[in-house]
C-alpha cells in the first residue's frame, strides 16, 4: 500500500497542512504543523481527509496556548495508530503508553520517560532508525544509557548474561513479549475484502474477523517475538521491485547472520500480509483506497488503474494475490528485570528460541558459541568461559 493516490487521509499523519497531490512542497516550513506535536493533544487533532489540516471543531487559540514540550499522547497521536488501528502495527506502540503500568512498560511506566528521553532530539532532529523507512537521524541503543555490560559482573551466573550481550540484544531477553495489553494485526488478508464484516473467532489472546474494506485480520495479544540475526541494517522492497508470485516475499528482512560479529539476534513482530500483485509485470500493486477508491467500490481492478496511475507504474490488467511479510523490529515494552529471559527459557528443548534456525549446530551451551572453539562444555555453574573470539571484533 501506497501513499501516492490517498494524500488526503494518509496526510493526518504523513505530516504537513495540505499535502493533497503530488504537489507538495515537502521544503515549506510553513506547511509544518507544529501543535500536533507540541500542543494538548485533549485540544487539538486531526481525522482523516482533512488533508492534513486539524478538525474543524478545533479551537486553535486554546491548542495553542496548550503549547508545551512533546508527551508521549503528542507522539502517539501518529504513532499508536499507524496501519489502521491502535497498536496495529508494530505490536509494542499503543494507547496504553499514554499512562503504563512498569509492567507493561518500565521506562515509560515507573520512570514516566517522555518519547525523546530515549530519543534525544536536537534541533529537531529525533533519532531513532526505523524498521521500514530509511530516514535516520541517529540511532537509539539501551546503551546509550545502560553499560553494555550492565549485570552484576560479580555473580557468576549474571556475568555469563554480560557474556551473551555480544551475541544477544539486550531487547531479546528484555522484551520477552510485547503487544501486552492491547491486540496487534499478524495477519492481513486484502483478498478476503468486499463482504460483510464478520466475527470468525476469539479467544483471549487471538481474534480473526472479515473487514469489508480490508479482509481477513488477524490479531493477537501476548505475543512472543521472532528471533533473527540484525547489524543495523534491513533490505527494503521498493515500488516496482520484482514479487515471487509462488512464494512469500519479505518485504524488509533484516540483514546479518550468525558469522558477522556485528549483528545479534533481535525480537521482531512479523506480520504476514496477502496483497494484489500485477501477475503479467510482477509487482505489487499500489491501489487507491480512499476518497473514490477501494473503500467506496470494492472494485479491485478499478483501484489499481486508479492507483498505479498515481503511482506512475504500468499496470497490465490482471490482478493475482501474492504472499508478503513484514518485519518490525520490538524496542519497546521493556518488562522489568523479573521477567526476562532467563537461562532455561532458552537453553532447553522448545525453548524460546529455535537454535537451528538461527545457525547453531544445536543449543549453544552445549555446542559453543558462535565464535569459540568448536567443543566447548555446558557450564551452567557460572565458571567464566573463554573469552571469545566475537569480542574482539566487537571493539570496545
Ligand atoms: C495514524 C497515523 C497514520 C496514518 C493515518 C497513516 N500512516 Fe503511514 N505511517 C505512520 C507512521 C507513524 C509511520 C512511521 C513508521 C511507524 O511508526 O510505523 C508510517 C509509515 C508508513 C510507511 C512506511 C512503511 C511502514 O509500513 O512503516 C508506509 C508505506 C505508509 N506509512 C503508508 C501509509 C498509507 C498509504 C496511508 C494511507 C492509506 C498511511 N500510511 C496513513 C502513521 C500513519
Ligand atoms: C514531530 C514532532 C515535532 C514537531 C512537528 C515540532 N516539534 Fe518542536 N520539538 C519536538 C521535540 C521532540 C523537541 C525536543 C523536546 C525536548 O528536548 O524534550 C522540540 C523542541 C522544540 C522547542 C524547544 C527548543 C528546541 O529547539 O529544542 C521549540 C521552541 C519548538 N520545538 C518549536 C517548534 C515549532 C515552532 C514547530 C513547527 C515549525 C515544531 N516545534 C514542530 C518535536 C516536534
Ligand atoms: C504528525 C504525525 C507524527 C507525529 C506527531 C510524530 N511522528 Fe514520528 N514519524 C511520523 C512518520 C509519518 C514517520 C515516517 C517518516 C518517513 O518514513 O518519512 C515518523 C518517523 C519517526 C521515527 C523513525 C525514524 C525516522 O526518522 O523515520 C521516529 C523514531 C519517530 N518518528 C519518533 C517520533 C517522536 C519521538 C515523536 C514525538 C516527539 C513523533 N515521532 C511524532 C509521524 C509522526
Ligand atoms: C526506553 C527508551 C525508549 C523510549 C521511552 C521510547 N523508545 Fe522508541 N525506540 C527505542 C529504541 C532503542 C528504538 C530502536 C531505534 C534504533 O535502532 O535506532 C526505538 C525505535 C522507535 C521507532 C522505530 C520503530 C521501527 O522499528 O520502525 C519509533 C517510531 C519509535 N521508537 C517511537 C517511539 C515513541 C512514539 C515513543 C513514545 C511513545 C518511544 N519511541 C519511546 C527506545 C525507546
Ligand atoms: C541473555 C539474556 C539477557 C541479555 C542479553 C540481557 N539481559 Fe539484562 N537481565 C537479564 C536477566 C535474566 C536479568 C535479571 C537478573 C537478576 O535475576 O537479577 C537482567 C537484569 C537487567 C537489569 C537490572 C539489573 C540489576 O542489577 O537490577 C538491567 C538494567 C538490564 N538487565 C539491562 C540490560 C541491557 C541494557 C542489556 C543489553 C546490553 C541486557 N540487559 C542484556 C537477561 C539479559
Ligand atoms: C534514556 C536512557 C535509557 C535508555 C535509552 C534505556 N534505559 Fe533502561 N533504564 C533507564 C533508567 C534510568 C532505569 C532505572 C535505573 C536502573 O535500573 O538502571 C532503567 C531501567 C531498566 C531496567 C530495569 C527495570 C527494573 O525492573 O528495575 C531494564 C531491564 C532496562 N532498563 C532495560 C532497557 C532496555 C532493554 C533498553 C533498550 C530497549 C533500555 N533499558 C533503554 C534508562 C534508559
Ligand atoms: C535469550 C536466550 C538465552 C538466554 C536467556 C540465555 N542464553 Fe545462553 N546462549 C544463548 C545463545 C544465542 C548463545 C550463543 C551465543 C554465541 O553465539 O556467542 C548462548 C550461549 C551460551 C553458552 C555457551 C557459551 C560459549 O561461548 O560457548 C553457555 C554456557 C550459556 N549460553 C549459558 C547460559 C546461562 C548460564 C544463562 C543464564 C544466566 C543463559 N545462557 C541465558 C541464548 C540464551
Amino acid at each position: 500500500m501506497n501513499i501516492a493516490s490517498n494524500e488526503c487521509s494518509c496526510t493526518k499523519c504523513h505530516a504537513g497542512y495540505g499535502w493533497t497531490d503530488d504537489s507538495f512542497n515537502f521544503s515549506d516550513p510553513g506547511s509544518v504543523d507544529c501543535l500536533i506535536c507540541h500542543a494538548d493533544p485533549a485540544l487539538y487533532s486531526k481525522r482523516n481527509n482533512r488533508c492534513g489540516y486539524p478538525d474543524k471543531d478545533v479551537d486553535l487559540a486554546a491548542a495553542a496556548r496548550s503549547v508545551d514540550l512533546p508527551g508521549r499522547s503528542n507522539c502517539g497521536a501518529c504513532h499508536w495508530y499507524g496501519g489502521g488501528g491502535n497498536n496495529v502495527k508494530h505490536g509494542d506502540m499503543g494507547n496504553a503508553l499514554a499512562s503504563p503500568e512498569p509492567a507493561l512498560d518500565v521506562h515509560m511506566g515507573g520512570l514516566d520517560f517522555a518519547c525523546q528521553e530515549c530519543h534525544v532530539t536536537d534541533r529537531h532532529r529525533i533519532s531513532g532508525s526505523s524498521t521500514t523507512s530509511s530516514v535516520s537521524e541517529g540511532v537509539v541503543a539501551c546503551t546509550d544509557c545502560h553499560d553494555p555490560r550492565p549485570h552484576d559482573a560479580a555473580s557468576p551466573l549474571l556475568d555469563q548474561l554480560n557474556d551473551h550481550c555480544d551475541a544477544v540484544a539486550c531487547q531479546t531477553c528484555h522484551i520477552p513479549q510485547f503487544a501486552k495489553a492491547d491486540a496487534t494485526v499478524t495477519l492481513w488478508d486484502w483478498s478476503k475484502s468486499g463482504d460483510q464484516d464478520k466475527l470468525l473467532s476469539k479467544t483471549e489472546n487471538r481474534e480473526a474477523y472479515l473487514s469489508r474494506e480490508k479482509g481477513l485480520l488477524v490479531k493477537e495479544k501476548n505475543v512472543r517475538p521472532f528471533y533473527d540475526w540484525y547489524n543495523g541494517k534491513h533490505h527494503r522492497y521498493l515500488k516496482g521491485d520484482p514479487v515471487k508470485p509462488d512464494t512469500v516475499t519479505c518485504m524488509n528482512p533484516p540483514d546479518g547472520d550468525i558469522h558477522d560479529p556485528a549483528a545479534r539476534i533481535t525480537p521482531y513482530k512479523t506480520i504476514y500480509g496477502v496483497q494484489p500483485a500485477d501477475a503479467l509485470y510482477k509487482y505489487l500493486i499500489v491501489p487507491m483506497l480512499f476518497g473514490d477508491g477501494y473503500f467506496r467500490h470494492f472494485n479491485w481492478l478499478r483501484s489499481a488503474e486508479q492507483g498505479m496511475t498515481a503511482a506512475g507504474l504500468k499496470f497490465s490488467g490482471d490482478i493475482r494475490f501474492v504472499g508478503t511479510c513484514m518485519r518490525w523490529r520490538v524496542n519497546h515494552e521493556v518488562a522489568p528485570a523479573k521477567d526476562a529471559l532467563s537461562c532455561l527459557d532458552c537453553h532447553r528443548p522448545d525453548g524460546a528460541m529455535d537454535f537451528t534456525a538461527l545457525g547453531y549446530k544445536g543449543d549453544p551451551a552445549a555446542t559453543g558459541g558462535r565464535f569459540a572453539a568448536p567443543h566447548a562444555e555446558a557450564d551452567f555453574s557460572g565458571g567464566h568461559r573463554a573469552f571469545s573470539a566475537g569480542k574482539n571484533f566487537m571493539g570496545p
